[in-house]
């Protein structure tokens, strides 16, 4: 039988025979990616290559990466899904594309001499075309040659058969997707590759990344076609080993086995199956995560943390135990992963020690805030937002937990407004988001864009109403949220409140146009720009400038036109320090 170590290496091997060369599994924290928190595909390391520039090992590499997703953490504990996972891929950087990247994948799943899988049993499915990118017939006529008959053959759209880029912007094209039938009953008359129902196992993707993502959305072709496959480690070895879900392979077993024991049972009940499996693997992340040096914290990878760790230990008193539990697991994640990954067993005394930190954090607060999510859920039939920042704050429920709870009892809970409340008391993302843009964005996602272009408009907003000595010392910008700080010695008056977001809606319905220049620090500071405060600048500058309102020195990005941005508001103006005043504005 193959397991994951032997499917690994066979995977090497079967790329190095077509020349390939192996690159070395990249941190879980993406190194020169401040966009993501985590390596959620093996292509973060990978994204300058892909645009072009050359590799040292060539332009056909393979690799295993570890990775971890959270867009999928809901739906943990069904099949196939997992918040970690390990990942094949084989890499074209400008050399073959689908011509030799599908029928090796064919070659490899199906013959003898490597996985022997059940052609039979194999459905495909590829993109349907949309008005920007045509309908990838190229591929299916391939998978056709092959064998595969047209009935298996599926076409979908963007939505399933389209993958990257990571963040707004980069490599990204359409895919073909390769599915095992797992004999399941179909969940209705439209079950068909892509549903998520479990009959269907998504084992490999071959990604066609052909297009780079540009800001306003549109899809430039690369000047090389590459190719970026993934093959999930633990769905090909539930295939191989003829399980219906990942859970029942040899990679969960010995944690499965552990767990059975803690909860002094022979066989796990039905009803708690779920909870067993949210358990294996929230602690495989987390001891993952722990290995990296991350504790558990309130922002970013740490929030994640936090909340994985705290999701275990909820799901553990569910299934009745009490006592600390994810040490000693996290222990068996260790020893089965040791081969591949030594540097665990290295950092065991730190993943012990912050595991039993956070279960005494967490096991003191958890009964009491399940007491009182029970009572607000009797009285009331909802969570409202206050609520559930109250078992946020008061018995550190993270949010998710709170969602799942209702979930659990049908009840709805108000996660937006949660958000929100959060954002009302929060100083702290400060923490996060400052250091990982130049101009204290969170990430480039589109909202956060506006809220930076809307930004540049406050900042000259408050030069014109309360005076030119204003200028900024400090900038924070959400996907929710711009947060601009700036020297001024008294509180702001409503009425120059009003005439400040006066101003700046003014700006926006003129739609006036955002353009970028490259220029020398010493022409822009002549320019009259506005420079933010202890950046550094190499020679030359890039300087934005939106129409005669406003031109500050930033390396953006922004929108293209003041139009894009929406109403103007702004909901919070306070004094932080002497002599430093906050404002919170709002897009809407
Ligand atoms: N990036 C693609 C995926 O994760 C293929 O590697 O599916």
């Amino acid at each position: 039988m193959i397991n994951s170590i032997k499917l690994k290496k066979m995977f090497l091997e079967f790329f190095k025979i077509n020349g390939h060369e192996v690159i070395t599994n990249a941190s879980l924290i993406p190194e020169n990616d401040p966009s993501a928190l985590f390596t959620s595909a093996g292509m973060h390391p990978l994204v300058p290559y892909l645009l072009g520039q050359p590799h040292p090992n060539g332009r056909r590499l393979v690799n295993v990466q570890k990775c971890l997703r959270t867009s999928d953490i809901d739906e943990v504990g069904d099949s196939f899904h997992l918040s970690f996972f390990e990942m094949l891929g084989n890499w074209s950087l400008g050399d073959y594309f689908k011509e030799k990247s599908i029928p090796w994948s064919y070659k490899f799943l199906t013959e003898k001499k490597w996985l022997g899988i059940n052609k039979e049993r194999l459905y495909v499915t590829v993109f349907a075309g949309d008005e920007k990118v045509p309908r990838d017939t190229e591929s299916a006529k391939i998978w056709e040659e092959l064998g595969i008959p047209n009935e298996k053959i599926f076409y979908l759209s963007r939505k399933d058969n389209w993958w990257g880029p990571v963040g707004n912007t980069g490599p990204c094209g359409p895919d073909t997707e390769i599915f095992y039938d797992t004999g399941k009953e179909p969940c209705g008359t439209d079950c068909k590759p892509g549903c998520s129902c479990g009959k269907y196992n998504e084992i490999w993707n071959n990604v066609f990344m052909e297009y780079n993502k540009t800001l306003d959305g549109e899809y430039i072709p690369l000047h090389q076609r590459n190719v970026d496959t993934g093959m999930g480690v633990e769905r090909t070895v539930a295939v191989l080993q003829g399980k219906d879900n990942v859970y029942d392979t040899e990679i969960f077993f010995p944690l499965i086995e552990k767990l059975k024991k803690l909860m002094d049972v022979d066989e796990v009940p039905e009803t708690q199956t779920r909870s067993i499996r949210v358990i294996c693997d929230h602690i495989r992340a987390a001891t993952f995560i722990l290995a990296e040096g991350i504790t558990p914290l309130n922002v970013e990878q740490g929030y994640v943390l936090r909340r994985l760790i705290r999701g275990a230990i909820r799901h553990g008193r569910m299934i009745g135990l009490d006592k600390e539990f994810l040490s000693k697991l996290s222990q068996i994640v260790i020893l089965s992963y040791n081969d591949d990954y030594p540097y665990l067993k290295q950092k065991e005394e730190f993943i012990v020690s912050e595991l039993v930190k956070e279960y005494n954090r967490f096991s003191n607060t958890l009964a009491r805030g399940l007491n009182r999510f029970n009572r607000i859920a009797a009285e009331k039939k909802k969570i409202d937002s206050k609520d559930a920042f109250l078992l946020y704050q008061s018995f550190g429920f993270p949010i998710e937990i709170t969602r799942e709870l209702g979930y659990e009892s049908g009840i709805d809970v108000d996660v937006n407004g949660f958000h929100e409340e959060l954002m009302k008391h929060q100083q702290v993302s400060k923490a996060g988001a400052d250091k990982r843009f130049g101009s204290g964005l969170a990430d480039t996602a589109e909202a956060t864009v506006k809220l930076h272009t809307a930004t540049h408009l406050l900042n000259e907003a408050l030069r014109q109403v309360l005076g030119k000595e204003i200028y900024q010392k400090g900038s924070n910008i959400t996907q929710k949220r711009l947060r601009f700080d700036f020297n001024f010695d008294r509180k702001i008056t409503d009425y120059e409140l009003k005439q400040v977001e006066d101003l700046v809606n003014k700006q926006i319905s003129k739609a006036l146009p955002v353009k970028r220049i490259e220029t020398t620090l010493d022409e822009a500071i002549e320019m009259g720009c506005q420079a933010v405060f202890e950046q550094k600048y190499g020679e030359k500058v890039s300087v934005y400038i939106i129409d005669d309102f406003s031109k500050e020195l930033c390396s953006g990005p922004h929108v293209e036109n003041t139009r894009e941005l929406g109403r103007f508001k702004i909901v919070k103006e306070e004094g932080i320090s002497a002599g430093v005043r906050r404002i919170r504005a709002i897009l809407e």
